[in-house]
Parts: structure tokens; sequence; C-alpha cells
């Protein structure tokens, strides 16, 4: 396992007007080159009512470059989807170790339309469909076993086969796996883009991006234009 950076290009003296490309294009980088299971990984920081932060790892799938909001998908009743209900302001960070990259993200997180979760959670594999279902994430659990009797429950409710088994479900079965109403999107808008590539003897260099954000409907915002300074390592 090579543990060396790989040299990939530094951020540019004068950076391009709109940032969503860029981190389009470091994502692209990533996925090529970090070696990481989930280049796509980010950390998700929320904070309760009080204001108290709380942070997790969660998946970037989806990235809009017209718009600028990352998409990610989770239980709208864990901890986090309490907490963006309370307060959508959230903020993020993609890390490259090998690529001494890092981009930092903030802004609020609204859910997506539910056309779109519907659309995304139809292509996922029917167990992971199932125990969509199943987990009430981040509620307390007793017997990890009881995961697994939930699962065969729900499936016989879906006309599903038993998940332990290696049968699997016909096409008309898993079509009738919906999605539940309390699992979804989330569109994470950028109100701030930074990001941070890795120089020599702590000369980091370092961009961000600002712009404002004005609510239009319940998933979207009307963007101000961006505006770039470079920051201090
Ligand atoms: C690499 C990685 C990716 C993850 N992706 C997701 C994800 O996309 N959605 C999700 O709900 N949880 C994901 N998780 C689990 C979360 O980190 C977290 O444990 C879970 O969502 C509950 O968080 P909460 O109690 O703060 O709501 C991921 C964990 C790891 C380590």
């Amino acid at each position: 396992m090579t543990r060396h950076r790989i040299e990939l290009p530094p951020l540019p003296p004068t950076p391009p007007e709109d940032p969503v490309r860029l981190v389009h294009d470091w994502l692209a980088d990533a996925m090529e080159h970090s070696g990481q299971r989930h280049p796509n990984a980010f950390s998700l920081a929320t904070a309760d009512s009080d204001g108290r932060p709380s942070a997790r790892m969660v998946l970037l799938k989806d990235l809009s470059l017209a718009h600028g909001y990352a998409v990610f998908h989770t239980n709208y009743r864990s901890r986090k989807g309490a907490e963006l209900d309370s307060r959508a302001d959230a903020a993020a960070v993609l890390h490259w170790d090998r690529l001494g990259r890092q981009i930092r993200l903030e802004g609020p997180a609204v859910r997506c339309p539910a056309g779109e979760s519907d659309a995304y959670f139809a292509t996922r594999p029917w167990q992971s469909r199932l125990n969509a279902w199943v987990s009430d994430q981040s509620q307390s659990l007793r017997d990890p076993a009881e995961l697994a009797e939930r699962a065969r429950q729900k499936a016989q409710e879906f006309d599903l086969p038993d998940p332990a088994g290696s049968a699997s479900p016909g096409k008309s079965a898993e079509s009738g796996l919906r999605r539940p109403h309390f699992w979804g999107g989330y569109r994470l808008w950028f109100r701030a883009v930074e990001f941070w590539s890795e120089g020599t003897d702590r000369f980091h260099d370092r961009v961000r991006y600002e712009r404002t954000l004005t609510p239009a409907d319940h998933y979207s915002f009307t963007a101000g234009p961006w505006r770039w300074q470079r920051l201090q390592p």
C-alpha cells in the first residue's frame, strides 16, 4: 500500500468564478486517485436547538452543478434529521489524505422533493430498501437480533422472501417495496465553499467562496453571485 502524496494541480492563482465545478472536479480526482473506499464520504455537522453540535459521516450521492448543492440520504427521524428539522444550518468536510485536499461546505440542508427521494430509493438493492423500513435510526436497541427479526416480519408484509435466505424476489414483489415516508434525501445548499490544498512547510493554499441564499420554496433558494478570497493557512 503506497502512502505517498499524489501530486495533482494546485488551486489556480485566479480561482474560477463558480466553485461548484471545482467541487465536481476534485470529487472526480478523488474517485480516481484517493484509494479511499468511499471517496464521496463527508462528515456532516448539525446542531440541536441549544446549539450543541454533532457530526457523522454520510455519502454524497449527487451534486447539482446548476444550483450548487450536494445530496445525501438518511432517516428523517434520525438524530441528524431531528436536528435539521429544528435548525437547517449544516457544515460538511470532505478530506482526501493522499491528494492533500480538503473541501468545506456550509449552508442549509433541506429535504429533497419526494419524487427525487423515491427515484433514488428505487435504485437501491431490495435488502437495503427493506432495512430502511426496519431501522429506527438513532433509537436505542436492546439486542441486534431484533433487527433481523423485524426484517423477516417486514419482508412478509411486503410478500418478499426471507432476507436471511438466498431467494431473490420477483420484479413485481420488489416494486412493492416503496420508500418509507421517514427516509429520503437532503440537499445541502452551498452558502460557503472552501478549498484547502496542501502546500510545503505549512504554506497551504486556501480559497473561500461565499454567496447569499434566499429561500424560494421548500426545496430551493435563490442564490446571489459567488465572491471569493484567499485565506492564510
Ligand atoms: C463512510 C460512512 C458513510 C455513511 N453514510 C451514511 C449515509 O449516507 N446516510 C446515513 O444515514 N448514514 C450514513 N452513515 C452512518 C452515519 O455516520 C451515522 O452513524 C448514522 O447516520 C446515524 O447518525 P445520527 O444518529 O447522527 O443521525 C455512514 C457512515 C460511514 C462511516
